[in-house]
Order: structure tokens, then sequence, then C-alpha cells
């Protein structure tokens, strides 16, 4: 039987999530603005994917008989100044993020709820992925200069990317 701090802070993952998303798309907004759309279709990719992990959160508090708690949270940062800056603060919130997934995960080991460290496993490699992603996209953004051809090859790359729920 989880406690109820496990079962509180699997919620707080559902806010943390949706937060996520919401800060996403406001990047996605920040680059709509430049003419950025590749980059936008990064971000509102990467909006859905949070929603998705959201939803990943709902569904297991249901599945071990839990009802799912849904509370607000602040407005995401808007005012953003460049694209570095943008993916700088992607890769810190995925940071923070990884934090979060790892505290869940030792409260369900402490606990030994196996429900639950096998649960969070797949939200472990995906941090890996996620904090993976936004470094790469930054170190490119650093190597070739805002405003330069390299900008807009890389809004041309990242224009390509489709979110698929796996
Ligand atoms: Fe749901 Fe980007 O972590």
């Amino acid at each position: 039987m989880p406690s109820k701090k496990l079962i509180n802070k699997l919620n707080e993952q559902i806010k943390h999530e949706f937060f996520s998303a919401h800060y996403y798309l406001a990047m996605a907004a920040f680059c709509t603005e430049k003419s950025l759309d590749g980059f936008a279709n990064f971000f509102i990719a990467q909006a859905e994917e949070e929603r998705f992990h959201a939803m990943k959160f709902f569904d297991f508090l249901t599945e071990i008989g839990e009802t799912p708690v849904i509370t607000g949270f602040d407005d995401p940062k808007r005012d953003f100044s460049s694209l570095e800056e943008v993916f700088q603060l992607s890769l810190e919130h995925e940071k923070l993020v990884t934090s979060l997934i790892n505290d869940i995960l030792e409260i369900a080991q402490e606990e030994k709820h196996h429900p639950t460290v096998s649960f969070l496993q797949w939200f472990v490699d995906e941090q890996v992925e996620e904090e993976d992603t936004m470094s790469q996209i930054l170190d490119k953004i650093k190597m070739v200069g805002e405003n330069s051809p390299g900008t807009l090859f890389l809004d041309g790359e990242l224009g390509k990317r489709k979110f698929s729920a796996e």
C-alpha cells in the first residue's frame, strides 16, 4: 500500500508535466514571433509529449486505485530574449524534472512499492533522452550563432519533428 506521501508526489507530478507543456508552448509562441516555425513545431511537439507524460501519471494513479488530484500552477515565463536562452532554460527545466522523478523513485524504493518503481523506470530513461535532446540543440545553436544561416538550417530540421506516443 503506497503512503500518502508517495501518492501526493505522484499527483504533483501530473501538475509538473502539464506545467512543462505550458512552458514549452510559451517557448513555441516566442519562436513563432521570430518566424522560426520549425523551432515552434519542435516546442509544440514537446508540449504534446509533456501532456502525454502527465496522462501517464494520471492513468497510473487510477490503475493503483487512487483518484488523481488535478491542481493549477503559475503562469510560465513568456519573456525570452534569444533561442540560446530558450534552450538553456529548457535544459535546466528538464534537469529539474529529472530530479523530481528521482525523488519520487527514491520514496517508492524506500517503501518497496514495486509498481511505482517499475512505472518510473520509463521516466528515468525518458529524462536521459530529454536532457540529451535539449543539450544537443543548445550546443548547435551556440555553434552556428544566433541569426545565422545555420539557425535557418536548424529551423528546417526541427520542423520535421512529430510527436508520437511511445
Ligand atoms: Fe516530462 Fe520533459 O519531462
